[in-house]
């Protein structure tokens, strides 16, 4: 018996020993409370009482939740809000206090913690005493436990966000929107975001990496170390496969209380390239061992690839040319708002990337960090970008980056640099978006500082800038102080226009600087509506606001200027807030600093009219997908172009207009043919053919008549595909479509359902607007609902609401822990109802 036990001890032990890990990233989502004070929901204000940050604070009835949390999206809607920023109650103060216990074993230890963001003004304490803050909601920060940390105790982390005054032209959601990791290691360890990965040589033979690494010694004595670093193949799942490079150890003196920087040039024979098709990637190691004890194992995970940006022939991926079919995007996930969700993200992506779409503008703000690791592993390039202002505010009230700009723009731009520089998929760093200063010579210098803060922590990527009307800024000196020149708006007829393009890489002293579309298009529609009713916008892809453009202008321009290396398009998802041209705010009519005064005087009438309309909408237009993430028209525009070996076509509108017998009814082809043939209830429109830079086939007097449309594309004679759309008959039944059938029971994994009214046969009908009753029985529980229209004031989590034009999505999570099963119900009055099993594990 007792040999059993001491040998159960020893295993133990060494278990222990072994598995004890020297870099532990604990997530410390769960478990936090939450209250809310200043502004509420309902409009009332609540008062903030003293000392919330103290360790006794009596927090026993503040509601319990898990992070990420966005308190603005819970709603509910208030018509009096602003639409510019949603029109939901994201202004508050918001508290957030965690009790949490470390085990006294773990006394050597140091402790963090990490915030990938939290909006805003974020204030942090430690059992009463202030270890942090963090105004820039968007920046992802650490703090340091270490000197408050009680051991074998309650620790109580509070923390403190007010969103009260904040200015923004989007909504920018509240709360501690994104992940927060408890990191526990050594006093001697790898340095916060201390890995930095180059591969300054790259051949088919060999690759070279080049891993520099900063390490850190809290303790109050000098340490001689030793330092080792070694390189692994990573799979597509993150999981690590052979080690492919190691190094020999290397020796370091650390003095007191101080960091050091040292390298390693590692050899990997045959690397397999990074591209946005083959997504290979490698992960560097670095161990730190002190007295042949290893204290620290830090992992990141790179990608073997050259980028070049070029004036003569665009942009460059491993030596070869690669257009950017870009879309812009704001960070929130639609009907859950900015509340960071892996999962929706990875579905938005899957959306674009099936669109075409390879590269990704994080307007106007850092992203979260999932977003690069998901653009890593999907292939996708990111032009990673800090601000939407300087010193210059773009708001009302003054509020925005304007206010910390002096005291934070180097630190907030420094941690972006540090925290995304290995990642293959980041192609160029931004400062800003229609950055004010870019209309005066004297604040020129303002750009050049940026790109040397750029400089100071990687010369691997160029330096760009959201510049827009380029008409003036693209030849007035502003584009020498950026690497490569991204134009807003190019081929608008507003501050851009014909040739402009061609008319920048011509210009004298342009020689070397590349350009591209950092912003395109700003088309705005809204999906399903043909013939608009109030506050819609239509969806045959033709309304454009003065500033912008239609999807085909800019692609002429780029047809006709291909050393341009690509567009950004304004934007890939509807998104909250902005709702142009509905926006009873100033922000983007107005902030336009070239109207001459005659234009800024009618804009201001403009404006009033909207006004005085007192708009509903709550969501942008600009969206080529809206934000329940259902393609409008412009998604296989876009295709067609962006994905020119897929066979497809697309006809627009639906054909159900029982108002429109024998009217006029336009009909339009999208397709990656060149050519195709349109078929009403089977007889023949007429044959078209794209001719040059045109790139939609119009049929603009077609005469309605229910029945069958027919389209039949070719490419290069040949037939190449086809489609139908069918007038349906009454709606009869409700159809669901999930996409995945299997959902982990850990409270983050989500299934989406798409649900669509269809007639008796199936056919959906494109105009329905019946209320759908959403109910779900078991382990699952319904986050929320969106059907994409930007005027609905119904609270997302509401499990009732109408479709819109045929659509409703429904967002399922497993209840936290359980397994089983569970079934969403769908129905709605006179319709077949519908059911979707879901197994939960
Ligand atoms: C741009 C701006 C974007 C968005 C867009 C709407 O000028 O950079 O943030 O406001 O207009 O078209």
């Amino acid at each position: 018996m007792k040999r059993k036990l001491l040998v159960a001890l020893l295993l133990c032990c060494l278990k222990s020993v072994y598995c004890q890990s020297v870099h532990v990233e604990d997530n410390f989502d769960r478990g936090w409370l939450f209250a809310r004070y200043g502004s509420q929901p309902d409009g009332s204000s609540k008062a903030e009482p003293e000392q919330v940050f103290q360790t006794n604070f009596k927090d026993a009835d503040w509601r319990q939740l898990n992070l990420p949390h966005d308190w603005g999206i819970e709603g509910p809607f208030r018509e009096d809000l602003d639409g510019k920023t949603g029109k939901l109650p994201w202004r508050g103060i918001g508290w957030y206090r965690k009790h949490f216990t470390i085990a006294p074993s773990e006394k050597r230890k140091q402790f963090y913690v990490d915030f990938d963001g939290a909006m805003a003004n974020a204030e942090v304490w430690l059992n009463g005493h202030k270890i942090g803050e963090r105004p820039y909601g968007y920046s992802s920060f650490r703090v340091d436990l270490t000197p408050h940390i009680l051991l074998g105790k309650d620790n109580v982390i509070a923390v403190r966000l007010n969103t009260e005054e904040l200015g923004s032209r989007w909504y920018p959601g509240a709360g501690i929107y994104r992940h927060v990791r408890l990191v526990k290691n050594n006093p001697v360890h790898v340095g916060h975001w201390g890995v930095f990965v180059t591969t300054p040589s790259i051949s088919d033979k060999k690759g070279v990496a080049k891993i520099d690494v900063a390490i850190d010694n809290n303790t109050s004595k000098g340490q001689s170390i030793s330092y080792a670093a070694e390189i692994y193949q990573l799979d597509a799942n993150d999981k690590p496969g052979k080690k492919v490079a190691s190094s020999s150890k290397q020796s370091m003196q650390l003095a007191a209380l101080k960091s050091q920087t040292g390298n390693f040039i590692l050899d990997v024979s045959q690397p397999l390239l990074w591209d946005i098709e083959h997504t290979n990637r490698y992960q560097a190691r670095v161990l730190v061992y002190v007295n042949n004890k290893l204290v620290d194992e830090y992992r990141e995970s790179f990608g073997f690839r050259t980028i070049q940006f070029t004036h003569d022939n665009g942009f460059l991926l491993n030596g070869k040319r690669v257009q950017l079919n870009g879309t812009c995007n704001h960070h929130d996930l639609g009907a859950l708002g900015a509340a960071m969700n892996i999962h929706a993200l990875e579905r938005q992506l899957r959306i674009l990337k099936s669109m075409g779409c390879n590269a990704l503008r994080t307007s106007h703000n850092p992203p979260a960090p999932e977003l690069l690791a998901l653009a890593d592993k999907m292939g996708f390039l990111v032009m990673d970008e800090a601000f939407d202002c300087f010193r210059i505010s773009k708001t009302k009230n003054k509020n925005d980056y304007a206010c910390w700009f002096d005291q934070w723009h180097e630190t907030d731009l420094r941690d972006l640099i540090l925290r995304d520089r290995n990642h293959p998929s980041v192609i160029m760093w931004s400062s800003g978006n229609e950055i004010p200063e870019q209309y005066s010579k004297d604040k020129f210098y303002l750009f050049a500082e940026m790109r040397n803060i750029i400089r100071k922590y990687d010369t691997t990527r160029p330096a760009t800038c959201g510049i827009s009307a380029p008409n003036k800024t693209a030849f007035s000196g502003v584009e020498l102080n950026v690497d490569v020149h991204g134009m807003n708006y190019a081929s608008g007829k507003g501050y851009g226009g014909d040739g402009l393009y061609q008319r920048f890489l011509d210009f004298n002293g342009h020689e070397h600087l590349p350009g591209y579309g950092s912003e395109t298009s700003s088309t705005i529609s809204t999906r399903g509506e043909y013939f608009p009713g109030r506050f819609q916008v239509s969806s045959y892809d033709l309304t454009e606001p003065g500033w912008g453009s239609l999807p085909d202008a800019e692609f002429k321009e780029l047809d006709r200027t291909p050393a341009i290396c690509g567009e950004f398009v304004w934007t890939g998802f509807d998104y909250l807030g902005e709702p142009t041209p509905f926006n009873s705010d100033a922000s983007v009519l107005l902030n336009h600093s070239t109207l001459s005064p005659e234009e800024l005087e009618k804009e201001k009438q403009k404006l009033e009219q909207i006004q005085k309309s007192r708009p509903p909408s709550r969501s942008s237009y600009f969206g080529i997908i809206d934000l329940a993430g259902f393609p409008k028209d412009r998604f296989y525009l876009y295709q067609a172009r962006w994905r020119p070996d897929l066979p497809m076509v697309h006809i627009l509108p639906h054909w159900n207009f029982p108002n429109r017998i024998g009217k006029v009814t336009p009909v339009f082809i999208y397709t990656s043919g060149d050519e195709a043939e349109l078929f009403l209830n089977g007889k023949s429109l007429g044959r078209k053919k794209k001719g040059q830079y045109e790139y939609r086939l119009r049929w603009d007097s077609v005469v309605y008549e229910p029945g069958e449309l027919k389209a039949i594309a070719y490419k290069n004679g040949k037939r190449w595909a086809d489609t139908l759309v069918k007038t349906s008959g009454t709606a009869a039944r409700l159809k669901v479509t999930a996409d995945k059938t299997v959902l982990k029971a850990d409270g983050v994994d989500l299934v989406f359902v798409t649900v669509d009214v269809t007639d008796k046969d199936g056919i959906i009908m494109p105009t329905a607007k019946d209320t759908i009753h959403c109910s779900i029985g078991g382990a699952g529980g319904i986050v929320a609902t969106d059907n994409g229209d930007p005027t609905s004031l119904l609270a997302f989590a509401s499990p009732v609401r109408p479709a819109f034009n045929g659509k409703l999505l429904v967002i399922i999570k497993a209840k936290s822990g359980t397994k089983g099963r569970c079934r969403l119900l769908v129905k709605a009055n006179g319709l077949r109802s519908a059911e979707q099993a879901i197994d939960i594990r």
